[in-house]
């Protein structure tokens, strides 16, 4: 499956959004990963449906809504606007999580499930088969900036080899702290979404487009 890059826009400067969203187009960035944070769930708080129609202004680029969120039933329909858009919930968060995968379903979006640090994958298992993505999460949710945690590349080696062995065409994502360290053990590890913040695109001390080129080639060397 062709291996994909998706921003974690929550790093943006916000002031040079725009220059930042030509650049992605211009290099054919596949995603764009939105963090919806409640300060419930997670504790901090983050983007919402405003900032979603910004960026939809600025790049014709599907979203990667990453909803860390408590009760996501009551505000997928804020995020079902936007074309070709994928929503992603936590499952411990929602009471019927299956019943919440099949609302975003027939609201006509791509459905997805993260998985924190804190949550294993056997106890998710059974909902693989309804959804489009599944993200495993190497850092705790909430903000950029932080350090894998240990044992999550494991998870996401287990996970990949689920979606291979039962041939389902699930994308796998891999979120946090997805370094020029970590990205190599990733993409063996059988990632093909990578959310890229501040550990590598968003890197402030480099230029935004020689970041964007490197994650591409790194990919691509794993390709094959
Ligand atoms: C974490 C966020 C991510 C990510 C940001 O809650 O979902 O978007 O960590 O990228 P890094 O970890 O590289 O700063
Ligand atoms: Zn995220």
């Amino acid at each position: 499956m062709k291996k994909k890059i998706s921003p974690s826009m929550m790093c943006t400067s916000f002031v040079d959004l725009k220059k930042e969203c030509r650049l992605f187009m211009k290099h054919g960035i596949e995603y764009l990963h939105i963090d919806i944070m409640d300060g419930h769930y997670v504790p901090n708080f983050a983007l919402g449906g405003d900032f979603c129609r910004a960026v939809s202004a600025c790049a014709d680029i599907p979203l990667d809504i990453h909803l860390m969120i408590e009760d996501p039933d009551r505000h997928i329909g804020m995020f079902s606007g936007f074309e070709g858009a994928t929503l992603t919930i936590h499952p411990e968060t929602c009471y019927q999580p299956l019943r919440t995968i099949g609302e975003i379903k027939r609201l006509g979006k791509r459905a997805g499930i993260s998985l924190s640090p804190s949550i294993s994958f056997g106890s998710v298992e059974h909902l693989m088969p309804w959804v489009d993505l599944v993200c495993v999460m190497t850092v705790h949710p909430g903000y950029s900036g932080q350090s894998l945690v240990p044992g999550t590349i494991e998870k996401l080696e287990e996970v990949a080899g689920w979606v291979r062995k039962k041939g389902y065409s699930i994308e796998v994502e891999v979120d946090g702290n997805v370094s020029w360290a970590n990205l190599p053990k990733m993409i063996s590890a059988g990632a093909n979404v990578f959310v890229a913040g501040t550990s590598s695109i968003f890197q402030r001390d480099a230029d935004m487009e020689q970041n964007i080129m490197r994650f591409r080639s790194i990919l691509d060397e794993k390709e094959g």
